[in-house]
């Protein structure tokens, strides 16, 4: 069985019996236990050792999140890159440097926000998530999203745009829209991506009026 039908099966509950020398890891060994009422810490630590898709395999290490357990406004992004997966954090790269500068922009220091990906951990080459690897480490991002109760969650880029709003429209339509998200609908919105803002400066025009209608959204909330 292929590395891939072996992560659907999980994914979907299904138990996967492999011959140990077959087996990438011992699978009877891996603790799976629901995501449901951890607290930060606790979280924190399962994350830490989650071995829930193929992706745990490549990693330096996971990619939690990062701010304020009190912030208003949750940054969710597709996945970390090599630096996010080097330093542990999201958004430190050169994107992540044009998403603080975005963000304090609106008055918001990236210390008053929280931030945080889809994927807790990096695909290799900094590929698409897979549907599953995002289905897979979704709990994770709920479980922040439930102790967290931010005012308002940002997709940024098409990937955790479409991820969010279970949509596959494209980033132009989904920027336009207005959203909630999951159980405690949790009002979302969707920009760029700081990356796609870093190759293509002329739509930074465009992100501009999003991160507007972000301070007013969560100023109409406050
Ligand atoms: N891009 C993302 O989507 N997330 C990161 O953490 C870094 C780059």
């Amino acid at each position: 069985m292929s590395g891939r039908q072996q992560q659907y099966l999980r994914a979907m509950g299904i138990p996967v019996w492999v011959e140990r020398a077959a087996a990438p890891m011992p699978v009877d060994a891996v603790e799976v236990s629901e995501v449901g009422n951890e607290d930060w810490d606790s979280l924190r630590r399962e994350v830490s050792a989650c071995q829930r898709c193929g992706l745990h395999a490549g990693r330096t290490q996971t990619v939690f999140g990062v701010g304020s357990e009190r912030a208003q406004l949750l940054v969710v992004g597709e996945a970390p890159g090599a630096e996010e997966d080097r330093r542990g954090e999201p958004f430190v790269g050169r994107a992540g440097q044009l998403l603080t500068a975005m963000l304090k922009a609106i008055d918001l220091p990236r210390g008053e926000v929280y931030i945080a990906n889809v994927l807790k951990c990096r695909p290799p080459n900094n590929r698409d998530p897979d549907p599953i690897e995002a289905e897979t480490c979704t709990p994770y991002l709920q479980r922040q999203i439930d102790l967290l109760q931010p005012k308002l969650i940002l997709a940024v880029g098409r990937i955790a745009g479409q991820w969010l709003t279970g949509t596959s429209l494209p980033l132009g339509k989904l920027r336009l829209g207005s959203y909630t998200y999951g159980k405690g609908n949790v009002p979302l919105l969707v920009t760029y991506h700081p990356a796609y803002l870093l190759r293509s400066p002329g739509q930074k025009r465009l992100a501009w009026e999003d991160l507007k209608r972000v301070r007013a959204l969560l100023d109409a909330q406050s």
